[in-house]
């Protein structure tokens, strides 16, 4: 459930009339509801009661200071991937003591910088990780909690871009080299051995992939143990699906992975962290765009819009499907359309949807792509000099834009040019 819903026949974000804010930012822009954002952080949070736990919100999602605030005053944790997403946390005022640091790639620099302002935890991805962070570690004097992902080889049945948890994937050390990698690990000076980590993937739309993962950690779990190490937290990672398509069948919800969560590694007793990204931002939020034209093609028709690629690569990049919505809600009975949903950027990948079947829309109109709140703002460029759109947070009556536009003279500003030109 959303808190984008059409009223007096106009989509509204909570209690404010998109074409409200449309007036005051102009098109295309994005816009998150607080109460979307609260709603999927509790529905984690609560669903593990009775578990010790932290949902640690994976930000790569949607890392804006306003999402992140809106999370870090609900208590929430945070997973960062990188020196910039740390800082980021930081800024937004979470404690080093609920940020855990992922990522396959982590420099010195960025051990350097998570061991300084302080980290709950690192998750290791290979040996050479572990012997840099522990001479890192090490020559500043301190001690540092860390886990090491597991690569399970299971299949996580989702778009092989997102795919994280099969052999053939760079992440995580294989499951069965396991125990002799935790042998190592534990025997290095600056590190604290305190559990085991595993994401699988993003969008999975089944739980048995989770379930066969985390069956998997649960038994090394208590190998690892017999074997003298102290697993007391375990990192299940993030992955759970959305719907995007509301035709098709809903993912399974949140509470229904919170069960199966407790039902298999409850019985651990370890603290367990998850890092849902998708799901906490993606239905919160939706990308507002103006049509500019609509233009008639050999056999087909075009709906040009003022968004493009470079605000929502996600189509584009993995094919995937945004529900597209007319900001005036259409009225009953109005005859349905097929058209190709484009951008104006000068290829033809710059295309949202094809055949899609629309109501009548002209241009000046407003359309909005639903669940686009998660891997939208966040992967979006400059391409072809347009310049990133803004951003608003709505909370029930009131919006605040909480990325502004910047000015063409501000993104020129940028460039900078050598003297000898
Ligand atoms: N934890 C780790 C270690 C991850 O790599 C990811 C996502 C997450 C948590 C959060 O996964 P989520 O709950 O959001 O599924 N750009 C792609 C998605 C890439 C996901 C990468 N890792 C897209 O637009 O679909």
């Amino acid at each position: 459930m959303d808190h984008f819903l059409y009223r007096d026949g106009i989509l509204h974000a909570e209690d404010v009339p998109v074409p409200d804010i449309a007036a005051a930012v102009g098109s295309p822009f994005y816009v998150y509801s607080t109460a979307t954002l609260t709603r999927h952080f509790k529905l984690f949070d609560e669903g593990l009661d009775g578990v010790p736990h932290l949902v640690c919100y994976a930000m790569k999602a949607n890392s804006n200071q306003a999402v992140l605030k809106v999370l870090e005053q609900l208590g929430a944790g945070v997973d960062v991937v990188s020196g910039g997403e740390y800082a980021r946390a930081k800024a937004a005022g979470f404690s080093g003591d609920r940020i855990v640091f992922s990522g396959v790639g982590k420099t010195r620099e960025e051990m350097r910088q998570v061991l300084e302002g302080g980290v709950r935890q690192i998750n290791l991805e290979s040996e050479p990780e572990m012997r840099l962070l522990s001479e890192v570690a090490a020559s500043m004097g301190v001690t540092v909690p860390v886990t090491v992902r597991v690569n399970p080889d299971v299949d996580a049945k989702t778009h092989e871009k997102i795919a994280t948890g099969k052999k053939e994937n760079k992440f995580g050390i294989p499951i069965a080299r396991a125990r002799e990698v935790y042998a190592e690990v534990a025997a290095l000076p600056g590190l604290d051995v305190v559990g085991i980590d595993v994401h699988i993937g993003s969008q999975l739309t089944d739980l048995q992939p989770f379930r066969d993962a985390y069956n998997l950690v649960v038994s090394l779990t208590e190998q690892l143990r017999a074997e003298g190490h102290d697993i007391r937290r375990l990192d299940l990672g993030g992955g759970l699906g959305i719907p995007y398509e509301r035709s098709n069948a809903a993912p399974p919800l949140p509470t229904d992975y919170c069960e199966m969560v407790k039902e298999v590694v409850g019985p651990t007793g370890c603290e367990v962290e998850i890092e849902p990204g998708r799901l906490i931002a993606g239905n919160a939020g939706i990308l507002v765009s103006g049509v500019i034209f609509v233009k008639s093609g050999e056999g087909r028709d075009f709906l040009i819009l003022d968004s493009a690629m470079n605000d929502l690569i996600r189509p584009a990049m993995y094919g995937s499907h945004h529900d597209i919505v007319p900001v005036k809600e259409p009225v009953a009975g109005v005859e349905y359309a097929p058209y190709d949903i484009v951008g104006p950027i000068c290829e033809s990948g710059d295309t949202f949807a094809k055949q899609r079947q629309m109501p009548p829309v002209a241009p000046g109109d407003l359309v909005a792509f639903r669940s686009a709140g998660a891997y939208g703002a966040v992967m979006s460029s400059e391409y072809n000099t347009r310049p990133l759109i803004p951003e608003v947070l709505v909370h029930e009556d009131q919006f605040a834009v909480i990325r502004p536009r910047p000015s063409f003279d501000e993104i020129i500003a940028r460039d900078k040019v050598p003297a000898w030109l």
